[in-house]
C-alpha cells in the first residue's frame, strides 16, 4: 500500500491512553480525537467516521449495518477492546472492511476481577463494607454475616478461552477447585493444563458451586442465562459474569437471588450498562457489582492502546492487521 500517512486521517471516538494516540502521531497520521470522557453521540460518530479513512473505537460505539453502509468507504476499524459485540462483524465482512481486536493484554486483569468478584460475593465483602458506612458494625456477631468458602468446591466456566483459563488457574491455585467447563469446542490443551473436565451446558448449571461466564456476545449467546438456566443450578450457586450484560438475563437473575434459586452474584458486566444506582442487586448481602472495569489497570489499557494501533500501523504499512477479527474482508481488500 503506497499512500501517504499524512494524508490518512483517523478517527478515535473515545478518551484512549495517550501511548496509542502518540504512536499514530509519530507515523505521521492524521489523528482526531473525541475529547470527552462521555460517549460519542451516535450523529458525531457518524459525522467524523464519515470525513476519516479509519476509526478507533471502544465498546460503546454502535458500529451497526446502517453505520458500515454509511461508513462503507472505511479502510479499517481498529477496536480498543478484546470483545467487539457493538460492531455488525458479517456486515464489516460484506463491505470489505477489515476489523482489528486486542486480545490477550488484558487477560490477566480480567480474571483477576473475576476472581475478586467470586471471593467478594463468597464473604458478602461489598455489602458488609456498606454496613460499616452506614454505622450498622456495632459488635462481633457469631451467628450472622456468615459466607461461604470456597477450597475445594466447583469451577464451572462458561467460555475456556484465554480469561477463562486464567479464572481457573487461580481458582485450583488458591483453592484446589475442581474445574469443569462448556465451549462450543472441547479443548483438550486446556484440559490437560487444569485438569478441567468438558460437559454439557445443562451438567455446567448442575453441578457448578461457582459459575463464571467468559463468553463472547453472539446470538447464540445471548440471554443464555435466563429463568430456565438459573433453575438449573444449585441454590448454593454463585454467578460470576466479568464477560458480558447481554448474556444474562437481569431481572431473572435478580429474581432468582430473590427466590434462593442460587445463592450469590459478582457482575462486573450489566445489563444494561450502566446499571441504575436503584437496581435492587445493589442492595443484595450475597453480590458484588463492579461498573465494567476488568480491563482497568495502567498495564492492560496502555497495552490495548498499543495493540490498537499497532493494528492500523501494520494495515497501511504492511497491508496486514496482526490481530483481525475478520480476515476474510482482509483478503478481499484491494490494497
Ligand atoms: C473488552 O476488551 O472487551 C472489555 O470488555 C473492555 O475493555
Amino acid at each position: 500500500m503506497n499512500r501517504n500517512l499524512n494524508d490518512i486521517k483517523i478517527f478515535v471516538s473515545s478518551v484512549l491512553p495517550d501511548i496509542g494516540i502518540d504512536m499514530l502521531r509519530r507515523e505521521g497520521f492524521n489523528v482526531i480525537c473525541w475529547n470527552n470522557d462521555t460517549p460519542i453521540p451516535p450523529d458525531l460518530l457518524l459525522e467524523n467516521a464519515r470525513q476519516c479513512n479509519a476509526l478507533l473505537t471502544t465498546l460503546t460505539g454502535k458500529i451497526d449495518a446502517d453505520f458500515l453502509n454509511a461508513c462503507s468507504h472505511l479502510d479499517m476499524i481498529s477496536q480498543f477492546g478484546v470483545g467487539y459485540d457493538n460492531i455488525n462483524i458479517t456486515e464489516a465482512t460484506k463491505l470489505g472492511i477489515p476489523v482489528g481486536n486486542t486480545p490477550g493484554v488484558l487477560t490477566d486483569a480480567t480474571a483477576d476481577i473475576a476472581f475478586g468478584l467470586m471471593i467478594a460475593a463468597s464473604r458478602k465483602m461489598f455489602f458488609m463494607h456498606k454496613k460499616i458506612e452506614k454505622g450498622e458494625w456495632k459488635h462481633f456477631t457469631p451467628k450472622s454475616n456468615l459466607g461461604v468458602e470456597l477450597k475445594h468446591k466447583t469451577l464451572g466456566v462458561f467460555g475456556l478461552g484465554r480469561i477463562g483459563i486464567e479464572m481457573a488457574k487461580r481458582c485450583k491455585g488458591a483453592y484446589g477447585m475442581n474445574i469443569i467447563y462448556h465451549n462450543r469446542r472441547q479443548d483438550a490443551t486446556a484440559e490437560k493444563l487444569l485438569g478441567a473436565k468438558y460437559v454439557s451446558f445443562d451438567e455446567l448449571l448442575a453441578q457448578a458451586d461457582v459459575l463464571s461466564v467468559h463468553s463472547v456476545l453472539s446470538d447464540e449467546t445471548r440471554g443464555i442465562f435466563s429463568k430456565a438456566a438459573f433453575n438449573k443450578m444449585k441454590p448454593t450457586a454463585i454467578f460470576i459474569n466479568t464477560s458480558r450484560g447481554g448474556l444474562h438475563n437481569e431481572e431473572d437473575l435478580t429474581e432468582a437471588l430473590q427466590t434462593g434459586k442460587i445463592w450469590g452474584a459478582g457482575l462486573d458486566v450489566t445489563n444494561p450498562e450502566p446499571m441504575l444506582k436503584n437496581n435492587p442487586l445493589l442492595n443484595m448481602e450475597n453480590v458484588a457489582v463492579l461498573p465494567h472495569i476488568g480491563s482497568a489497570t495502567a498495564e492492560a489499557r496502555n497495552a490495548m492502546a498499543t495493540l490498537a494501533a499497532e493494528n492500523i500501523i501494520a494495515f497501511y504499512k504492511n497491508g496486514r492487521i496482526p490481530n483481525i477479527v475478520n480476515g476474510e474482508a482482509m483478503e478481499r481488500k484491494i490494497l
